[in-house]
This record gives structure tokens, sequence and C-alpha cells, in this order.
């Protein structure tokens, strides 16, 4: 027995304490659930168990699942999956019904089989801390909770409620889940804990399950019940509308959780392993675990690094939407930022950008009025470069213009140390063309921001030709720092993420020169599973900044003596700045965007382009996905972007990749390699040499 200790007090109560040998969490894997049912088979022989506490012996209750299982599925060990789900859930069945009282004491997170193992105690005391989460994110890797987690949500919190629950997959607050009555009370310590635990088991001498008590109802109702019936009508179109078509797993909790309502809490049980069989053996939540846990973790580690590394003060040059969106970032997370512009007035509006999300927090109560308060008191507005000297970091984040930025880092260098870091957050221009202007281009590094910064969770770093590995430490230790995802990539022209993302903006620009419907465009791209269509994107980004990075672009290659090749979708931006139609922001480009009401798609976009066009729907889909991917394998190939990692992740988190296909680079793989490259050679012949994958390539 090496992760479950058994303590008896001197009252008759058994304290089960979780402590997985060799690890900082608690796991439920095939060991755990082994040897958890063998603790519950000798609870149950007990004849004098007065009642249980269950506890962890870590920072937090239990973790969840093993993904490392759950992520290899296949038809070979599908039998070991269902006899651990199976087991886990019989052992936490026998547990509830035990007649005797359990109780759970949440000293930390309980997430996913965690939270699942909680839920079957019949009282759930947690410790008061801000940080700790509880919830079962299953649906966000493309699963469901298999361990009884559908069945009992369900009866505890109606249908309705627990369909949400469930398929949005939150982490939830404690005060938030005691909101729910997934948490039945809060104390202030694990001592008081412990203490209410065996003062709650005094209390209920006979304790059983609301579920299994005579003349249990389901709240809300059972699925036939009128209301409910109405409900469920719509439920799995609110479900498409959230999933797009992309994510099987919110489905198959809808079904779990309607027709596991009927039945005994042992079928219900059953049929959510019959439903989590086929997602786990899916293509899609082994991609969504294997990027966006492992890999993301994999990625996050490489910015954990020692307290030498760190920074305490950030200064931030233009106070734009960028550079306000940095400030925010940085001194939320605890670092001083002097914010500088051209005039105070700027730095200041800068500034407004936190107080305008501090204000919100206050409001949903997630910060106090002092943690607010020191927060702004942490970002000084200034219009002088002068105000840099403390800073052990500076990130340029002036307009996209490179004698401008040159300028700008002339006067940053002459205010600072000769030891600070100097970043540009430059979307487009090559890094090591920027640290021409530094006289330090070593300690010089691009730091790649994405819109908006408070929510955007990916930093792209970009090595510059001089740029030395010492300074790239230091960037990912500041990425660690403000909590963002870090990858590390070569420089070039648009980098791996701005170069990549472009392709999906003008392809959509390309089918539109074609004469398919804007809306068939729009459509096609979020039924593939990207939040925002391609012209509403270039809308954001304008049509005068597509222009001007064009225009720079042609400038470079010709200085380096390379041909510039046209895009079809250059023609569709001229053609709309011709029309004096350049975006959101400017009275509109491809939508029309008509004050109080919804964003349309521009009336004369037919009458410009066409728009009468046949398509097939799944040729436009792949369009969209093999273009990026294509793409980000030239970037790999091109040194740009080294890892597949970084590249799934970074397509994913940095540019609104799909991620039911695990990634730019990862959906080539799941096509299978020579499938990929035959329907790439489809699209070429159709579309033109743009789709061209050259076997070298793929290799
Ligand atoms: P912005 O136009 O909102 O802000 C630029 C700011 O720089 C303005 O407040 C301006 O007053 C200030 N500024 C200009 N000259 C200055 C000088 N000499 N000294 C101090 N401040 C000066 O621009 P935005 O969108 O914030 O972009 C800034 C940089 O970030 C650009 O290089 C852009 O390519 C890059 N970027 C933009 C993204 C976006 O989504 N907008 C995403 C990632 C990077």
């Amino acid at each position: 027995m090496t992760d479950i200790q058994r303590t008896t007090l001197d009252n008759g109560i058994v304290v089960l304490t979780l402590d997985r040998a060799n690890s900082k969490t608690n796991l439920i894997d095939d060991a755990f659930t082994l040897e958890f049912d063998t603790v519950v088979a000798e609870l149950k022989a007990q004849q004098d168990l007065r009642g249980v506490i269950v506890e962890s012996a870590k920072s937090t209750f239990v973790a969840g699942g093993d993904l490392a299982l759950l992520s290899t599925v296949t038809d070979d060990n599908a039998n070991q999956v269902i006899a651990l789900l199976d087991r886990f859930r019989h052992s936490l069945r026998e547990l509830e019904t035990l007649g005797k009282p359990v109780v759970a004491c949440l000293n930390g997170g309980a997430l996913g089989g965690g939270l699942e193992l909680a839920l079957a105690c019949h009282h759930r005391i947690a410790v008061t801390n801000p940080k700790t989460k509880v919830g079962l994110p299953e649906v966000t890797l493309g699963l469901l909770p298999a361990a009884g987690g559908v069945s009992r949500i369900t009866r505890m919190l109606g249908l309705e409620q627990a369909i949400q629950f469930l398929t949005e997959g939150r982490l939830h607050s404690l005060s938030s889940a005691q909101r729910l009555g997934i948490i039945s009370q809060m104390v202030t310590t694990a001592d008081e804990a412990r203490a209410e635990a065996i003062a709650w088991i005094d209390t209920h001498p006979e304790s059983v399950a609301p579920w299994d008590a005579n003349g249990f109802r389901m709240p809300g109702g059972l699925p036939q019940s009128p209301k409910t019936a109405q409900l469920l009508s719509i439920a799995p179109a609110m479900i498409l509308k959230k999933t797009q078509g992309c994510y099987p797993a919110a489905n198959a909790i809808l079904s779990c959780a309607v027709e596991g309502a009927t039945l005994s809490m042992d079928a219900a049980g059953r049929l959510e392993t019959r439903y989590f069989l086929p997602l786990a053996k899916g293509a899609v939540s082994k991609n969504l675990i294997n990027t966006l846990f492992f890999a993301k973790n994999k990625l996050e580690a490489t910015s954990r690094t020692d307290n030498a590394q760190t920074v305490t003060t950030v200064g931030v040059v233009g106070a734009g939407m960028m550079g306000a969106g940095i400030a925010w970032a940085c001194a939320v997370k605890g670092l001083t930022v002097v914010l500088v512009d051209t005039d105070l007035a700027k730095a200041e509006q800068g500034k407004a950008y936190s107080e305008s999300i501090v204000h919100k927090r206050l409001e949903r109560k997630q910060l106090t009025a002092e943690q607010g308060q020191a927060l702004l008191n942490r970002i000084q507005p200034s219009d002088s470069f002068e105000a840099l000297r403390p800073c052990e970091l500076v990130i340029e984040a002036v307009f996209e213009d490179r004698a401008l930025k040159a300028d700008v880092f002339r006067q940053i260098q002459a205010n600072t140390s000769e030891h600070a870091l100097l970043a540009s957050n430059t979307s487009t221009l090559p890094i090591s063309s920027l640290a021409d202007s530094v006289n330090q281009p070593e300690t010089f590094i691009g730091l790649h921001f994405f819109s908006p910064v408070d929510k955007m969770p990916l930093l792209e770093i970009i090595k510059g030709e001089a740029t030395i590995e010492a300074t790239v430490q230091r960037a990912l230790a500041f990425a660690g720092q403000i909590a963002k995802t870090p990858i590390v990539v070569n420089d070039g022209r648009g980098f791996f993420t701005s170069r990549v993302f472009k392709t999906f903006t003008y392809e959509g620009m390309a089918m539109l020169a074609e004469g398919i419907p804007a809306a068939a465009i729009e459509n096609a791209a979020w039924l593939a599973g990207y939040p925002v269509g391609p012209l509403a994107v270039s809308d954001e980004v304008t049509l005068t900044l597509m222009e001007r990075i064009r225009r720079q672009t042609q400038a470079d290659m010709a200085a380096e003596n390379q041909s510039f090749v046209c895009h079809p979708g250059d023609a569709v931006i001229d053609r709309m700045l011709e029309l004096n139609r350049v975006g959101k922001n400017s009275g509109g480009g491809f939508y029309q965007y008509p004050s109080g009401a919804k964003k349309q798609l521009w009336s004369g976009l037919a009458e410009h382009f066409g728009g009468q066009a046949s398509f097939d729907l799944q040729t436009l889909k792949d369009r969209f996905l093999y273009i990026q991917s294509i793409e980000a394998f030239r970037a790999l190939n091109d040194g740009i972007v080294t890892s597949k990692d970084e590249a799934n992740v970074g397509s994913i988190l940095g540019f609104g990749y799909p991620a039911w296909t695990g990634g730019v680079i990862q959906f080539a793989h799941q096509t299978g390699l020579a499938n990929f490259v035959a329907r790439a050679h489809e699209l070429e012949q159709q579309c033109g040499e743009r789709f061209n994958v050259s076997s070298m390539l793929i290799e």
C-alpha cells in the first residue's frame, strides 16, 4: 500500500489520507484504484466503523485522472481502461452506500476524478483559499467524467445546471462551488476541517446520499417533465453553437446525463463508461491532451527558473493598445511598470486600460479595493525616457515603423543600464534588422504579445541572429513571471505566428476573389473550428495594416534580391482600399457595424466580388486547415519554429487554429501524412501553388 494511509482515531473514525508515493500530487491511476478498492472493501467489513474522513497529504486534494493512460487508449488497451473506470466507480459507490457517514476534507483543488471522489462522500468541507479550484474539466480534454461524475452531478444540480456545468468544464472557485451545493461547508484551516468532519459524523451517524434516500426527486425534474423536456429540445443546438460540431464530448455528456437520469446509479455508471470509451479512443481527446496538456506544460516548464533571472521593474514604451495590455499583464503579476508615451496624457490613457480591468474585477469581487489600488500604483505613466532608469527589461510597443523603432531604441539605451534586456513587440519586422539600432544586440530579443494581452496566453519569443542564450533564458523567466506560455522561435519575416496566421486571412480573401459567397467563407471557417472567420479577422487587423506589411515585405525582398509572389488575396485588399472599406474601426470593411446592433457582412461584397460561385463546404474547410498547416511545415523546414510542440501550442493559443486538431502540425499527423499530401495535391491542382508540399517539406 503506497498511496493511501489509513488511520483509526480514538472515536472509531477512520481517516484515509491520500498521499501518492514519489509525487507532488494525488492522481487517480491504475495503482490508486486497486488500492482504493481494497481499502473500501476493508471499511465495509469493519463492524465497529463509525465514519470515514478522506483527506490529502499534498497541497491539493486530487489533481485528476492519469492523462498518460487516458491519452493512449486504443482497442488494444481499452479493457484496461474499462476495468479501471468500473473498479473506481464501483469503489466509490461502495463508499457512498456504506451506511456510515463519509466526509471529504478538501485542503486544496479537487479536479476530475478527484472531485468525483469527493462527490461520492456525503459531506464536503473545504479549507478557504482563493486559489483553490474544483471542477470536472474532462470536456476540455475531449472526455467525460466516467467515475460516477455525470450521474452524481446530474442528481445534485438537476439536468439544466448539470449539463452546463459538465459541458463547460469550467473550474470553479470554492464560493461558486458552494453556491452550487458541490461544497457543503467552508472552514479556515485543515485542523478545523478535521474537527468539523468529526462533528458532522457524530451528528449524522447513518448517512446516505440524497439520491439514495426515500422519496428523492431530481432537482428540476426528470427528462420527461414538461419544463425539462422543453429545455432538452434546444440543448443540442446550444451545444452545437459552443462546439461548432468539432468536439464530440459535449454531445456525449448530454446524452449520458439525460439517458442516465432515469436509470439506477449502477446502470447510469455503466452508461458513462459506454459513452467515455469512443471519446477516449478518438483523435480529438488525444490531440487536446497531448497539445494542451502535455506539450503546453512542457513549454511552460522552460519558463520556471531561479530568482536570479527575474525582473522587478519593466519599462513599456508606447502606451497604445499593446503597450497598455502589456503593462496590465506585468502589474497584475506584481511587477512595477514604467509606461512611457510621447505625452503624459497618452501614457495615462494607457494606464486607464488597467483601471478599467481593475474596476470590472472589483465589481465581480475578484479583487479587494486595496489589491486593486496596489496594482494600479505599480503602473507609473511618464512622458520621459529618463523614467526608464530602474528598468531591468524594456519592451518597445510603438507604431510598426522601422525608423521610429530605431529612434526609440536609441533613446531607451541612453536611459537604461547596459545590463537591461531590450525587447520589441513588433509583429512583423525581423528582430535582427531592429537589432542594428542597439549597441548590444546580444541582449536584444523579440517579445511578441497577442491582442488582447490580458486574455491571450501566448508569448512568442524571437531570437535575433545575435541574441545569446542567456538573453533567451531571461525572456523565458519573464514569461514565467507573467504566466504566459512561451514559444521560442528564430527570426524571419512574420516569425512563426504572424506568418502562419496570415495564410488564413489571405485564403479567405482568395475565396472571395473566386466569387464564393462571403457568408459561406465565414461559416466554413467557423465549422472547421476557427473562433472567427477570415473576413471578420481582417476587419479587426485592418486592411491598411495588411497593405502596409505587404509593401514592407516587397521592399525587404527587393533589397534581398528575392522576388515577391502575388497572392490572389492581394487584389481583394487593393479593391477594398479603393472602396475605402478598410476595417472595423474605420467605418467598416468586409462587414458593416451598425451601432447598437450585430455586425453584418457588407451588402456591397456581391457587387464587387461576385458571390455566385458554387462551392464544396468540405473543400473550403480544408483550404483553411491545410494552408496553415502547410505554411507551418514550411516554417519548421526553414528553422523558424524548431519543435512541433511549439508549432502546435503556438497555433492554438496564438492565432486560434482549431484546438480539436491538436495544432498545425498535429493536424497533418492525425490526417495521416500520406492522406495529407494527397489532399494537399488536390488543393494545389484546384487553387494554386501555395498548396504545394514538396516531399522534403514533409520529411
Ligand atoms: P498603437 O497605435 O495602439 O500604439 C502605439 C503607441 O505608441 C501610441 O500610443 C503612440 O503614441 C506611441 N508612440 C509612438 N511613437 C512613440 C515614441 N516615439 N515614443 C513613445 N511612444 C510612442 O499600436 P499597437 O497596436 O499597440 O501596436 C504597437 C506595436 O505592437 C506594433 O509594433 C505592432 O506591430 C505590435 N503588435 C500589435 C498587435 C495588435 O494586435 N495590434 C499584436 C502584436 C504586436
